[in-house]
């Protein structure tokens, strides 16, 4: 995303700080990230009028100032913080637009490290138009194996990266890897063994405005476009369920007698995790005929996790 930029984690579990220039545009297409803070900081938060004193007010036209919260509630009321540093910005001689702004302000409170993160947005932040809009259960068709679109993206980024060729998801379920690889302009193919899967995604892809071919066919045996750049699926499974993993066994097969280059990305359930959720774990699972080159523990409820898993085709059989 940020090729010019240096990236380092903070302490909090979901900010990141970037040094350096970069096309931060570039968070509205690849990331899954809610946004980025421009010309902003971090800090630990002690209180408002330390956060007043550490922000520095300018002249805008047309702004609004958005304040949300990660992983928890610092007492402090979001909407005290929007009118205090509304108030900063007003004494310089801004104006505000709340309803189409020129530029945002946004101000993250997060509980995971009692950080204050702020800065001027670029992408769309968490807000009716952000993440929570797309939200799986909006759609109008939703099963509960949808997948979140942020989790959905991320894996098509992951697997798809810059290459231009399609990618496919040959258990398209729902759609939601469609939508996602659909919405970052990248051709997108979708097979369902199940006709009413293949009729609720295609309702789900029409609903989305978006442009994704899907079709019934068996993962199995299907043709894979000429170009596939990746394949992101997230098939069915169960630990100890041999059918699973045959199917498994089988689509990766059929996959790999046809194009061995193409990046594989697979989501599979796993039992609910302890600590490493979010980070990279290592997984006992086997994907024939696959090198797996690194694998994530993803967060969902109490009693379900999910592993995503990073594989390329073996070179040795
Ligand atoms: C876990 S769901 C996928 C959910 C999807 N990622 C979503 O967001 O809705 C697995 C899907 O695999 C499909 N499936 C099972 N066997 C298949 C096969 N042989 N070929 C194609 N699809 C198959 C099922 O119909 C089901 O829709």
């Amino acid at each position: 995303m940020f090729t010019d930029s240096d990236i380092t984690r903070t302490d909090s579990r979901r900010l990141l700080t970037a040094t350096g220039e970069s096309d931060w545009e570039c968070a509205e297409l690849m990331s899954g990230c809610e946004c980025v803070l421009v010309n902003g900081g971090i800090s630990k938060w002690t209180s408002l009028e330390d956060l007043l004193q550490k922000i520095e007010g300018e002249k805008v036209d047309d702004m609004a100032i958005e304040c949300w919260r990660h992983e928890g509630k610092i007492p402090v009321a979001t909407r005290d913080i929007e009118r205090q540093v509304g108030g900063l910005f007003h004494d310089k001689g801004s104006t505000f637009n709340l309803e189409n702004p020129k530029r945002r302000f946004g101000i993250v409170l997060d509980k995971s490290a009692g950080n204050v993160a702020w800065g001027w947005m670029v992408g769309q932040g968490p807000g009716k138009h952000g993440w929570s809009a797309m939200r799986a259960n909006k759609r109008p068709f939703f099963r509960p194996v949808s997948l979140e679109p942020r989790l959905a993206r991320a894996a098509v980024n992951i697997a798809a990266g810059t290459d231009e060729g399609h990618v496919v998801d040959p258990m398209c379920g729902t759609g939601g890897i469609l939508i996602e690889a659909a919405l970052t302009g990248r051709p997108t193919l979708g097979i369902d063994f199940d006709p009413v899967m293949v009729d609720g995604s295609q309702q789900n892809i029409d609903w989305a405005k978006v442009d994704a071919e899907v079709k019934r066919g068996d993962a199995t045996r299907f043709e894979l476009p000429k170009d596939t750049a990746a394949v992101v699926v997230d098939p069915p499974y169960g630990r100890n369920s041999p059918g699973d993993e045959k199917l498994i066994g089988d689509m990766l097969a059929n996959i790999r007698s046809q194009n061995n280059e193409c990046k594989l990305v697979v989501i599979l359930p796993v039992e609910a995790g302890g600590d490493d959720l979010d980070e990279e774990i290592t997984t006992d699972i086997e994907l024939p005929g696959y090198e797996i080159k690194t694998a994530f523990g993803i967060p969902v409820h109490k009693s379900l996790g999910r592993v995503m898993i990073i594989a390329e085709a073996s070179t040795q059989d």
